[in-house]
């Protein structure tokens, strides 16, 4: 077999921990190449090496069988090297067309030859369908077009072997497809692809073959084709995993929380960026809503949480008015909240674990008297919890929290939260982060909550996560509710055009 770049034997450490260890991939010329692997599995730091930003300690790349030493980005791109990274390296106030010759302008006697750079771009962009207008400004562009400026660039310079560091991560689902059409032009082209990802679906629809990280090892490379998506997810993550989620059809009992007409107006910009917002949720069902972030969904949980203000509407708990509760009221009403933030909202970092665990019951009966903390019922309850909810740690109730994988901290709110006996859960991107395993744990339990009876209001940006679990998808765009769809009836395709706002149904409640 040719390959067109094959990275032998690599090892690159930081400081206590090693990155890649004796990890191998090989590239055939016009192929997908999808590298796989969970939060952490060392994909980045693996091309980072390829793109010379790192100097491996061991191991070899080669170049149609011959090696090269890769010293630096400039030396990867004279190779045909170029990276589109995960957080892109654009100039926001140049246009398109400046920041793609950024670097490599051409000159005469002094002067920037404009009109030939120009006409190259458009060719480019005409060819692969990128649609770029080269003298927009990158700060008015949506992260999907700015993404395409990222690729022109590596077409502009005639790289050949293209990396892309999680291009999905950021893009709505007709992005998504538009990207996957234009890499499939790419290889075409005889362009050679490595696409990082840690989606199964799209690995499946796009790429040839796949190699498998996992905790900086290489575990092998597989051909998709002929590999289900049980076993590249069993590679991943070293065991056995339910990717479908066993969630029977229940009948929903009464409402248990209901919020009419909310509206937030932001504290930035003075516009309103939730706007007459209503929902129900009933005992027993996910609602979920769904949206592209930044379309409000912060405030709007800020606003029925007590973390932030509101501009009028009424939020009901249980048929008791808790609009302007406060936080603890509404606590003791019967909320839990799994916020989208962890660090800043779910726990308090310096704490033991312990401490976090009882942040919502320390002043009550048992865990002080006289305002003295009872520390031995305090570490016999976050025991029980830790045992019940399974949280890795390093010494149990004493372990600082600041030192657990993100996993395993968000495990300590479930605990935390769930413990409390909700009537209504809000859980806001629950698994932003995690890996797969604490992802399969987290969803397990929300549906083991509303199975249970209880309330979930859940707010994502996954649109697996959407579909597998929900009962009922509100979609919310611009700050309004513009669907609201039965996940039985309807799909990622249909869900992605309201997301975006180019669809809009007049039944909504
Ligand atoms: N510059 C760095 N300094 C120290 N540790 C790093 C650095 N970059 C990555 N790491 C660590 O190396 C491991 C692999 O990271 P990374 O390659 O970013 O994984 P992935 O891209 O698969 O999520 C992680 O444990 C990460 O914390
Ligand atoms: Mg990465």
């Amino acid at each position: 077999m040719e390959y067109v770049i094959e990275m032998l034997n690599i090892r690159k450490e930081f400081p206590g921990i090693v990155a890649n260890d004796d990890v191998s991939v090989r590239l055939i010329k016009g192929e997908i190449h999808a590298l796989l692997g969970e939060n952490g599995a060392g994909k980045s730091t693996l091309m980072s090496v390829l793109f010379g930003m790192y100097r491996p300690e061991k191991g070899i790349i080669k170049k149609n069988g011959i090696e090269i030493n890769i010293k630096d980005p400039n030396e990867a791109n004279r190779q045909g090297i170029g990276m589109v990274h995960q957080h892109f390296k654009l100039v926001e106030n140049f246009t398109a067309l400046q920041n793609i010759i950024l670097g490599v302008e051409d000159t005469k006697n002094g002067v920037l030859l404009m009109d030939d750079a120009r006409t190259k771009v458009v060719e480019l962009s005409e060819k692969y369908g990128l649609m770029i207008k080269p003298d927009e400004l990158i700060e008015n562009m949506t992260v999907g077009m700015q993404q395409r400026v990222e690729i022109l660039k590596m077409l502009y310079r005639e790289n050949e072997i293209l990396i892309f560091d999680e291009p999905t991560a950021v893009l709505t689902p007709q992005e998504i497809d538009e990207l996957m059409s234009i890499m499939r032009k790419l290889v075409k082209e005889d362009k050679s692809i490595i696409f990082i990802t840690h989606k199964l679906n799209e690995i499946k629809e796009v790429a040839d073959r796949c190699t498998v990280l996992r905790k900086g090892k290489g575990i092998g490379t597989v051909d998709v084709e002929t590999t289900t998506k049980e076993e590249m997810s069993e590679m991943m993550v070293g065991r056995k995993i339910d990717l479908k989620i066993d969630k029977a059809l229940t009948k929903p009992g009464k409402i248990i929380f209901e919020v009419e007409n909310l509206s937030v107006i932001s504290k930035w910009s003075k516009k309103k960026v939730v706007n007459n917002v209503s929902l129900k949720v009933r005992q027993g069902e996910i609602v979920c809503i769904a949206g592209i972030d930044g379309n409000g969904q912060s405030d709007l949980v800020y606003a029925l949480t007590g973390i932030g203000p509101h501009l009028g509407g009424k939020i009901t708990l249980n048929g008791e008015d808790i609009t302007d509760s406060s936080i603890r009221h509404r606590n003791k009403a019967g909320m839990a909240h799994i916020p989208e933030d962890r660090h800043k909202y779910g726990l308090i970092l310096d704490y033991k674990l312990s401490k976090n665990l009882v942040l919502k019951k320390y002043f009550e009966e048992g865990f002080q008297k006289n305002k003295v903390i009872n520390y031995s019922n305090v570490k016999e309850y976050s025991d029980k919890l830790i045992e019940k909810y399974d949280v890795r740690t390093g010494q149990g109730s004493n372990t600082l929290t600041r030192s657990m994988s993100g996993g395993n901290q968000q495990k300590a709110i479930l605990a935390r939260e769930i413990e409390e006996n909700p009537e209504i859960l809000i859980a806001v991107q629950p698994t932003r982060g995690l890996d797969v395993g604490a992802i399969e744990y987290i969803h397990k339990q929300l549906v083991k909550q509303r199975d249970a009876g209880r309330a979930i209001l859940l707010i994502s940006l996954e649109l697996d996560e959407v579909m597998n679990l929900s009962d009922k998808i509100l979609v919310i765009y611009e700050g309004e509710i513009v669907a609201a769809l039965n996940p039985e009836e309807t799909n990622i395709k249909e869900l992605g055009l309201y997301m975006a706002g180019s669809k809009r149904s007049e039944v909504v409640s």
